[in-house]
């Protein structure tokens, strides 16, 4: 088996969704899903000169509505749209919100086996223009059988969030607390310049028509207090815990990293800024459908030979609050190790660009702060998790 070694990662920042009502239009609303994804693998080769185009094998590349401007193959069209050339393949995955992950996993295990020697893998959403249940519009024409519908209740993952909270004893009060440290974790990261390194500044239009750069996570809300969150509705169960404050934002942006065989690092002089030590993907009931990271988690631990202690820094998708508190409540995970940075519930959830966004904003961290160990994890649709250990290196 050959070396595989994380190169560079990096990630748009979140456009805010439009709000027409509120003449508010997303920053990435007139940007083509494909334009977004070309720009960070042009980005990602000009921060990186020595990798030659030509020699990018592949472009693995994740999107969970895979519909309309995400449909098709969408990875070869962002090659075709990119400065790659048109002998570098493009593969489509979707394993919703770990997809992204799933996408690096699958660039690691395939330079390992010595298939590539350079891959490019990320995943992007544009929920402005593919908006959330656009896969869902013909009942009729769907993957999911009646058969599977007798076998298990398929709920809404906000119903899923409420169900994790009941079963692992998550309070109103936790729910509050957590999501507001998650808007003063990404607003302090934000101001301290935390995501310069990993964010592509964005060219885009306003609504005024000015030109105008995204550089940063739009959606964080600072001014956030535990008293006007609770007043919020609850939008998936009547007397439930979850409100918008403690679900991650809708939103759009992208994700993409750069992945290298070790003999490819040598010839083309790159610095190997990490590797991964362990993949774990856990299957869970698709009703409660948020808790594999729990299970997924210790799987990767086992895999990589190493205790959670030793990890020194942990990224779980904020997908709804009850996921984060369940999983650090049941595995002792202390909070000072986990999204320091903030997470989804501050900055947004682009869906098949979060696992990318986690991997770089881990990456910068361990580097940062010249730690050692980082675990990242999501929940994923249809009951599924994926987790990733890597190990910075340089
Ligand atoms: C929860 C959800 C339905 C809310 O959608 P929404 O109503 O469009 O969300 P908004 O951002 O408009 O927030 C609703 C209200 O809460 C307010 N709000 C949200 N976060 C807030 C905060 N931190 N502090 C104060 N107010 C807040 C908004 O300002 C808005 O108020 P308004 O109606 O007066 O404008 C949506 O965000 C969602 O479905 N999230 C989960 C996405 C998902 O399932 N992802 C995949 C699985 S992880």
């Amino acid at each position: 088996m050959q070396d595989c070694y994380l190169i560079d990662a990096v990630r748009t920042g979140r456009g805010r969704l439009s709000r027409p009502k509120k003449g508010f239009i997303g920053e990435f609303a007139e940007i083509h899903p494909t334009s977004l994804g070309a720009m960070l693998v042009d980005a990602i080769l000009g921060r990186n000169p020595s990798v030659p185009p030509e020699k990018v094998e592949d472009l693995i590349y994740s999107t969970t509505i895979a519909v309309k401007e995400q449909a098709q193959d969408i990875a070869r069209w962002i090659v075709l749209a990119s400065k790659l050339p048109v002998t570098t393949s493009g593969v489509h995955l979707n394993r919703f919100c770990s997809g992204s992950l799933q996408a690096s996993a699958f660039a690691n295990a395939s330079i390992r086996v010595g298939d590539y020697d350079v891959v490019l893998a990320g995943g992007g959403e544009h929920m402005n223009r593919v908006p959330l249940g656009s896969d869902r519009n013909d009942p009729a024409r769907l993957a999911i059988t009646d058969a599977i519908r007798e076998k298990y209740k398929i709920v809404p993952q906000g119903m899923s969030a409420e169900i994790i909270s009941e079963k692992y004893g998550i309070s109103q009060e936790e729910i509050n607390a957590f999501s507001v440290r998650s808007q003063q974790k990404a607003h302090a990261a934000t101001e301290a310049g935390k995501f310069k390194n990993e964010i592509i500044p964005i060219a885009y239009t306003d609504q005024d028509g000015n030109p105008q750069v995204l550089d940063r996570d739009s959606n964080i809300k600072p001014g956030t207090t535990a008293e006007k969150i609770n007043a919020l509705p609850r939008p998936f169960k009547e007397g439930g815990v979850i409100h918008a404050a403690a679900s991650s934002g809708i939103c759009d942006g992208s994700s993409m990293a750069l992945w290298v065989s070790g003999d490819a690092a040598k010839e083309f002089g790159l610095k190997p800024r990490a590797r991964i030590l362990s993949n774990a993907n856990w299957g869970v009931n698709p009703t409660e459908m948020l808790d594999g990271v729990i299970p997924g988690t210790r799987l990767a631990l086992k895999r990589a030979g190493l205790t959670l202690d030793q990890i020194d820094r942990f990224e779980i998708n904020e997908a709804f609050a009850s996921v984060p508190l369940a999983w650090m409540k049941t595995l002792g995970i202390p909070e000072e190790k986990v999204n320091v940075n903030g997470g989804a519930i501050a900055m947004g959830h682009p869906l098949g660009a979060t696992g990318g966004i986690l991997l770089a904003t881990m990456l910068n961290e361990l580097e940062r702060e010249d730690l050692r160990y980082g675990l990242i994890t999501l929940c994923a649709a249809q009951g599924m998790s994926g987790t990733m250990i890597i190990e910075r290196l340089s």
